[in-house]
């Protein structure tokens, strides 16, 4: 992850780089800095924190730099660890890992280099300085030939004082193209007020100056740069007057389902169904991972071939039954997870087929893959995924309708039982406040609620930080009911009318070892506690429904916490790292 910016042109640049980053901020926010050329002279503020941790950067003049906000991987979450890393002429910003790090940093050092932080990513700066012989490019070409693993790179050298070269490999990196001038960035948010933007592909340099950008291969091959309207405004960034991103989105997920429905492309899924396949794998991390379980019930019934959801991280640690055959559906909102990305090489690899289900078309996902299916969800910004999940599980019911050659009319009425569900927050908020006295939260649920259960317990625990975890109900009696007391809560999710029974039985279970059990139900006879209920729907589609009420609790959980739902400690919204 991380967020690496660049731009030159005429603008002061300080202030593009700060504007950007705090728009780039989702991806990292242990640190950040930025570097400003003026005229040959590079100046550098960084620090650990989030971005407003340099917002005295804004004041530094030049009209050429860079910026970094990071997730840490190598070394911690301090001013030392923070880019861009400077050795010599050379500053760079760096987002993804550099895997030779340590091999390259022994043979630096006994060529008399010395570091000043734990990183993987300062081995760059000292490459760069270690190859340069007056010609820039040249020491870009060298130096990236040394690199293994992934790299978006944004560099200055004194020298050159408004160049920026940027380079791509497996990491995302955007050209953007504003009246005054040219930027880079990790994601298009950042180029908010470019009118037109480049996606890089991997194995790319590319030379930014305030003339325009210029484009080469790795072997410094010259090569055609392309650029095509940006469609993303600026204002996706907003608020819009409420507290928090995260609850502005689960707000906005009513009109992410029906533009999810409403856009579904049949032609496309028509094609895909035409190449045949007998086995498929839906692979996703978190909660993309969640939605996928629930794709995988649906698809399994509309295909009638076998479909399982499988973690991306552990579908890359075993080998699959990948063939001609197999069809790999990768799902990920950002389209940059790399674990996600890797499961997908690894199915092009043993010939099968590799479609994505991503919100992002730009993205390293949707253009690796065979097929690409879009959500209509919007830009989220919040790290928690919420409209983006709702939109995933829109997708799978439309797949599934379209299989059985219907038209999956619900959800063009969810929009009404979603705002029936955000009327009823004036009883989540006080519950969520019950559940932080708890020392544990448990979430349960059988067949179609197991999925919502996991991601109601994810949910709540990325953003409030209460420990629990999600179970399949059946499963508590062996084992985890041990750590069922007085002190615990158990959320139990029952919409299925032949499992009710059976989830009662459950519930009684940890009622009678002292938990206090919230039901999450459409049912009215079931023994909890505390009932959050839900508005009739047709069975099949009560996930859709079931995760408004978990986001809302997880929110108000995080607010009541004093902690900031946006934001959560250690995460970042597109892991960009395996
Ligand atoms: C990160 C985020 C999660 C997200 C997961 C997968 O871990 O914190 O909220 O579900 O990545 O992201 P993706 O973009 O692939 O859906």
């Amino acid at each position: 992850m991380c967020g690496i910016i660049a731009y030159t042109g005429r603008r002061q640049a300080a202030k593009v780089l700060y504007d950007g980053l705090t728009r780039l901020e989702y991806r990292g926010y242990d640190s950040a800095g930025i570097a400003v050329l003026n005229g040959w002279r590079l100046d550098c503020i960084k620090r650990a924190g989030r971005v407003c941790a340099i917002a005295d950067a804004r004041a530094l003049a030049g009209t050429c730099g860079i910026g970094h906000t990071r997730w840490a991987t190598h070394g911690g979450a301090e001013d030392k660890n923070a880019h861009p890393h400077v050795c010599g002429k050379f500053a760079v910003a760096h987002n993804g890992i550099i895997e030779n790090y340590a091999a390259l940093k022994a043979e630096l050092s006994d060529m008399g280099h010395s570091f000043s932080s734990d990183t993987d990513s300062e081995t760059v700066a000292h490459l760069l300085a270690a190859s340069y012989r007056g010609d820039l490019l040249d020491a870009v070409g060298r130096t990236v030939g040394k690199l293994r693993g992934s790299f978006a790179l944004c560099i200055l050298c004194t020298d050159f004082p408004d160049a920026v070269v940027c380079v791509r490999q497996k990491s995302p990196l955007i050209l953007g193209r504003a009246a005054d001038g040219v930027l880079a960035a990790s994601d298009v948010p950042a180029l908010g007020g470019c009118g037109e933007i480049c996606v890089l592909a991997d194995s790319r340099i590319a030379l930014l100056t305030p003339a325009g950008a210029e484009l080469y291969s790795f072997s410094l091959a010259r090569l055609p740069c392309v650029f095509a309207p940006n469609t993303l405004r600026a204002s996706v960034c907003d608020k819009g007057g409420y507290a928090h991103f995260m609850r502005k989105e689960i707000e906005e997920e009513g009109a992410a389902v029906v533009r999810t429905a409403a856009s579904f492309d049949e032609g496309a899924a028509r094609r895909l169904c035409a190449d045949g396949f007998s086995r498929v794998f839906l692979v996703g991390c978190g909660t993309a991972y969640h939605s996928a379980l629930t794709g995988a019930r649906l698809l399994e019934e509309g295909l009638r071939v076998p479909v399982r959801a499988e973690l991306a991280s552990e579908f890359c640690c075993r080998r699959p039954l990948l063939d001609r055959c197999s069809l790999v559906l990768a799902v990920s909102q950002s389209g940059e997870t790399a674990d996600t990305l890797a499961a997908g090489r690894l199915a092009k690899k043993y010939g099968a087929r590799l479609a994505a289900l991503t919100n992002a078309g730009h993205s390293s996902l949707s253009r690796l893959a065979d097929h690409c299916f879009l959500t209509g969800a919007g830009v989220e910004v919040g790290v928690a995924a919420t409209k983006t999940y709702a939109a995933q599980l829109a997708f799978f019911y439309a797949f599934y309708a379209f299989l059985r050659g219907q038209k999956a009319a619900y959800l063009q009425k969810f929009a009404a039982a979603h705002r029936k569900l955000l009327s009823r927050e004036g009883e989540i908020r006080p519950l969520a406040a019950k559940l932080t006295g708890a020392q544990g939260v448990y979430f349960i649920g059988r067949g179609a609620d197991h999925p919502s259960a996991l991601e109601g317990s994810l949910k709540l625990r990325e953003v409030s930080y209460l420990p629990g975890a999600g179970y399949a109900a059946g499963e508590l009696k062996h084992g985890s009911i041990a750590l069922m007391d007085g002190n615990t809560a158990v959320v139990a999710v029952a919409t299925q009318k032949e499992l009710k029974e059976k989830m009662k039985t459950s519930i009684s279970e940890v009622r009678a070892r002292g938990a206090f059990v919230v039901a999450v139900t459409p049912f009215d006879d079931i023994p909890a506690d505390q009932v959050l209920s839900l508005p009739a729907c047709p069975q099949r589609y009560y996930p859709l429904l079931t995760q408004v009420p978990l986001q809302l609790l997880a929110y108000h959980a995080a607010v009541c916490r004093g902690l900031d739902p946006d934001r959560p400690r250690h995460l970042a919204k597109s892991v960009t790292v395996e």
